[in-house]
């Protein structure tokens, strides 16, 4: 496996790699999830390509990127064990030459659920990842479905874009209890650690089979029950709401620095009458 931090060097390499190459771009701090990604990329194309890098314009909140966990040494060890072939670890400066003068803006469901109160957020996503995807040229680009949001806008994105690449979601990987993987679990503080589990559980508590008959007004009744399930634990509830016959929710706990964000979302069964908003 090839570690590549000057991208100039990583533009002659690219240029000699044949065949098809897949994709994950990651902001380190690798876990089951990310492995899962890394997988299917080395099972189904030529050459696997993982990026390591920590985009500060998707961070709303200073502090949360301050925080944002760092474990580079067992991060590239994973990835040569799953046989990544070249990690590219850009700097801001190869990403943002033009100092974000540049942006890609969704104006629809960037701005709802994590949209709402992550103002910025998912242009900075969506910027990162065009650039990535502009520097490694994938044929397929890996990304989970826990955070199912951001994959749909990626995937809208490279449409409306004409690029030449196939967005690939992947089922979320959780915990042996039911919390979804991600790399803001290692700040959690032990006793928010030890109820993260009833997240999931509470998503999916509420009726998951939509009747043919069900109206929204049942379904904002269900998402309701689910938040007051949440508060119930102790959770600072961020949203609870169906969309594309999903339940998608976000809540706050405490951390060992500080608060933590957590995301999730459970499919729901059948389509909801009037819920695809
Ligand atoms: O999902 C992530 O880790 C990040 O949002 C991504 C896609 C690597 C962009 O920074």
């Amino acid at each position: 496996m090839k570690v590549i931090e000057d991208m100039q060097h990583w533009r002659d390499v690219r240029r000699k790699i044949g065949g098809d190459v897949g994709f994950v771009p990651t902001m380190g701090a690798l876990h089951k999830g990310h492995a899962s990604l890394l997988h299917c990329s080395v099972e189904n194309n030529d050459v696997s390509v993982m990026s390591i890098y920590v985009n500060p314009t998707q961070f709303n909140d200073p502090a949360d990127l301050q925080n944002y966990p760092s474990t580079m040494k067992q991060d590239l060890q994973l990835a040569e064990s799953i046989g990544v072939d070249y990690v590219i670890l850009p700097s801001d400066h190869d990403i943002y030459p033009d100092g974000f003068r540049y942006q890609v803006i969704e104006n629809e469901f960037s701005r709802q659920l994590c949209g709402v109160n992550r103002a910025g957020h998912f242009t900075g996503v969506l910027t990162v990842v065009m650039k990535l995807l502009n520097m490694v040229k994938p044929r397929r680009a890996y990304f989970g479905k826990k955070d199912y949001q951001q994959y749909v806008l990626i995937k809208d994105m490279c449409a409306a874009f004409c690029m030449d690449v196939e967005i690939v979601g992947c089922e979320t990987v959780r915990e042996r209890d039911g919390l979804a993987m991600s790399s803001r679990n290692k700040l959690l503080s032990e006793p928010a650690r030890a109820v993260a589990h009833k997240f999931k559980q509470a998503l999916s508590c509420a009726p998951a089979k939509i009747s043919a008959d069900q109206t929204l007004a049942d379904q904002k009744m269900a998402d309701q029950l689910v938040a007051d399930r949440l508060a119930a634990y102790g959770f600072q509830v961020d949203y609870v709401e169906t969309r594309k016959h999903r339940r998608f929710g976000a809540i706050v706990v405490e951390g060992r620095n500080g608060q933590v964000r957590l995301i999730d979302n459970v499919e729901l069964e059948s389509k909801v009458i009037g819920g695809d908003q």
